[in-house]
C-alpha cells in the first residue's frame, strides 16, 4: 500500500462516475457514517432491482479470509469487478470506464503517481479500491481500550462479557468478533438442495449439502450502525436478534457445530447488550 494508492482508491470509492448511470458510487451502499453499510435490508443499484443480500459494513477487511456472505470471493483485489460490472449494482462497462478515467487529467495523473502507469486499466482501479478499503480499521472501541489497560469495564459490562463468552464467542471470536468461518445460526430459511441460488449460502460455493444455509459469521463490532441484521436483513434491532438466539430451535442448533447450547435469561440479555455496546468504535477513517 502507498499513500498515493490509498488516496486514489478513496477518490474512486466515492465517485458516482464509476457506475453506468453516473449516479451510484461504492459509498451509495457502503456509507461511511454507517460503518460503510446502509440501513436497508436490501439495497438496489443501477437496475433498480433489489439485491439478494444485505450490504455488509466494511472494516477490518485486512484480516478477512474471504469476502461476501458465502465467502465466494477470496481476495479484495478481484472483488470490485463484481460490484462494478453487476447490472444490479453499478452496471459499468470496464473498457468504457477506463477510457473515461484516462481522459480525466486528475485521474490519469493520480494513476501515474500511484502505480507509475500511463494508461489506466481495470486491474489498477480494483487495486486502488482495495488499498483504500484496507485502511478502514475499527479498533478504537472501549473493548479495545480495556484490552490495552487504558480503561476498565463496569460491573454490568463484565457480567455481559461472561454471557458473551459462554454463548457467542465461539463464532464471534474476539478481537475481530468473527471466526471467518461459515455457520448456520438457527435462522429459519427456505431452499431446496437443487437450488443453486444466493439463498443457499455457503452451499452455492462448495456444493456440500452440510453447507446449506451457512453464512460467514459477521463481526459484531459497530452494531449501532449496521442494522438491519443477518444476510437478508431480517431483523431491525438487536433485541430481535437476541430474541432469535433465545428461542433457537434445538434441531437447528444440532445442524451446526455449536459447541454448547445457547441459553441466557432476560437479565443476562440486558448485560449482553451493555457488553456489545463496548464494541462501538469511531472508525479511524470516516471518509
Ligand atoms: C447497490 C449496492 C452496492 C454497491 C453500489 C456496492 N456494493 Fe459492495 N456489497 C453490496 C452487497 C449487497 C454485498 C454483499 C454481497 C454478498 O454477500 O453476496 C457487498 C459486499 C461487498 C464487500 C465484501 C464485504 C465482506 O465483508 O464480505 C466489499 C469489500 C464490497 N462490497 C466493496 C464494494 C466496492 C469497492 C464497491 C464499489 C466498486 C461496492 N462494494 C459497491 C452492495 C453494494
Ligand atoms: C454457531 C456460530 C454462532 C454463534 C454461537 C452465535 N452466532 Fe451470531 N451469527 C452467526 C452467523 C453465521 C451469523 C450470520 C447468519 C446469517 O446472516 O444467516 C450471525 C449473525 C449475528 C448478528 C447479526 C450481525 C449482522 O451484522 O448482521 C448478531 C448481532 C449476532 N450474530 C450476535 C450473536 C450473539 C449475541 C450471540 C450469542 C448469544 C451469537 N451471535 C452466537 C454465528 C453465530
Amino acid at each position: 500500500m502507498t499513500q498515493e494508492g490509498v488516496a486514489l482508491g478513496r477518490m474512486l470509492f466515492f465517485d458516482t462516475r464509476l457506475s453506468a448511470n453516473n449516479q451510484i458510487s461504492c459509498a451509495s451502499c457502503h456509507q461511511p457514517e454507517l460503518a460503510f453499510s446502509d440501513n436497508k435490508s436490501f439495497s438496489s443499484g443501477h437496475s433498480g432491482q433489489l439485491l439478494n443480500r444485505n450490504t455488509p459494513p466494511l472494516f477490518n477487511l485486512t484480516w478477512s479470509e474471504s469476502f461476501f456472505w458465502d465467502g465466494g470471493v477470496k481476495n479484495l483485489e478481484s472483488l470490485s469487478f463484481t460490484a462494478l460490472m453487476n447490472p444490479h449494482e453499478m452496471g459499468s462497462d470496464l473498457s468504457q470506464l477506463c477510457q473515461q478515467l484516462n481522459e480525466d487529467k486528475n485521474y490519469s495523473s493520480a494513476f501515474k503517481k500511484a502505480f507509475g502507469i500511463d494508461s489506466v486499466s481495470s486491474a489498477y482501479v480494483s487495486r486502488a479500491l482495495a488499498q483504500y478499503m484496507r485502511t478502514l480499521i475499527s479498533a478504537n472501541s472501549k473493548y479495545d481500550s480495556v484490552q490495552q489497560n487504558l480503561a476498565q469495564f463496569s460491573n454490568q459490562e463484565l457480567k455481559g462479557q461472561v454471557v458473551f463468552k459462554n454463548n457467542c464467542a465461539s463464532c464471534h471470536q474476539p478481537p475481530l468478533f468473527t471466526d471467518n468461518q461459515f455457520h448456520h445460526n438457527g435462522l429459519k430459511q427456505y431452499f431446496s438442495s437443487d437450488d443453486l441460488s444466493l439463498t443457499t449460502g455457503r452451499f452455492r460455493i462448495t456444493r456440500d449439502s452440510s453447507d446449506l444455509g451457512k453464512y460467514k459469521t459477521p463481526s459484531i463490532r459497530n452494531l449501532s450502525r449496521t442494522a438491519p441484521f443477518m444476510h437478508d436483513g431480517r431483523f431491525n434491532t438487536i433485541d430481535e436478534v437476541l430474541t432469535h438466539y433465545q428461542n433457537l430451535d434445538p434441531m437447528n442448533q444440532l445442524q451446526d457445530s455449536l459447541v454448547r447450547v445457547i441459553r441466557f435469561s432476560d437479565v443476562e440479555k440486558e448485560d449482553l447488550k451493555i457488553f456489545m455496546k463496548t464494541l462501538e468504535g469511531r472508525p479511524t477513517r470516516t471518509r
